[in-house]
């Protein structure tokens, strides 16, 4: 299984921190914000991973990460041409390097220490499917995200993206597992009303399909929704790092 790690986007809601860098550079408490999914990857037994970013920031990865030896991982690196083509276009973009092998996908500015170890091994003995990560909060909170309805046995039956009405309070949190039918869906779908190809609708092939499951994670944060999320993430980070959880 391979990894992939999205680190494209504007990052608008993040101005002005990020009009001359990328979001996913941006400092969470003693590390860059990706070095957070690249060790989560790499802690899971994946270390080949592509690294997808915007065309104005990409050359800072590579300064940043090189090789990726430092941090246990192999690293490749790809341009996103059009940084809101959204997050389904991004992994489209992983097929050469997937090879058809199995891929796991990290957004840039997740950070959780649920380790995907357990979950790693038992998805590449998988015939096909997916699977999707959550998280437990508040139905007020969940719907910023996408929603997940799952059953007893861990079976999904609806996701939604950022619902009016949320059916569960389970976000989804930016963690996928995909197999090698991905890039056929991915051919598959079409722009969104706001424009993007939608990760809730790639997901949603799986689902129809009866294949897609979800794991729940204890702890996560999505760093890069707004200043206010930031700050949390760097003092809840310290926190645990002060503790020696993460
Ligand atoms: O963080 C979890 C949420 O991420 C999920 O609950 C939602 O279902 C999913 O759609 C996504 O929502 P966001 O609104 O938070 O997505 P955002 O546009 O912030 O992008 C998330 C990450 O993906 C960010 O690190 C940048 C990267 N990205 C995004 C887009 C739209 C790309 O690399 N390329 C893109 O085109």
């Amino acid at each position: 299984m391979k990894g992939v790690i999205l680190a494209g986007g504007l990052a608008t809601r993040l101005r002005p921190l990020t009009w001359v860098t990328n979001k996913h550079l941006l400092p969470v408490y003693n590390k860059p914000m990706i070095y957070y999914p690249i060790l989560s990857l790499v802690k899971a037994g994946i270390k080949e991973i592509l690294i997808s970013s915007s065309p104005d920031h990409s050359g800072q990865f590579a300064n940043l990460l090189k090789g990726g030896s430092e941090l246990g991982a192999k690293l490749y690196y790809s341009v996103q041409e059009n940084p809101k083509g959204g997050i389904a276009n991004a992994i489209g973009m992983a097929k050469e390097f997937a090879d058809n092998e199995k891929i796991a996908v990290v957004l840039g500015d997740n950070i959780f220490n649920y380790n995907l170890k357990p979950a790693v091994e038992k998805f590449v003995k998988k015939e096909k499917g997916a699977i999707v990560f959550g998280i437990r909060m508040s139905m007020m909170e969940s719907k910023h995200y996408g929603v997940i309805e799952m059953d007893k046995t861990g079976k999904v039956v609806s996701i939604e993206e950022k619902p009016e009405e949320p059916k569960s309070d389970i976000a989804q949190a930016g963690i996928y597992f995909y197999d090698s039918r991905v890039f056929d869906f991915i051919n598959k779908l079409r722009p969104s009303p706001r424009g993007e190809l939608e990760v809730t609708d790639l997901n949603n092939f799986y689902l129809k399909e009866g294949t897609l499951e979800c794991n729940l994670l204890d702890w996560w944060i999505d760093a890069g929704t707004s200043h206010d999320e930031l700050l949390r993430a760097n003092n809840l980070v310290a926190e645990k790092v002060h503790k020696g959880e993460l």
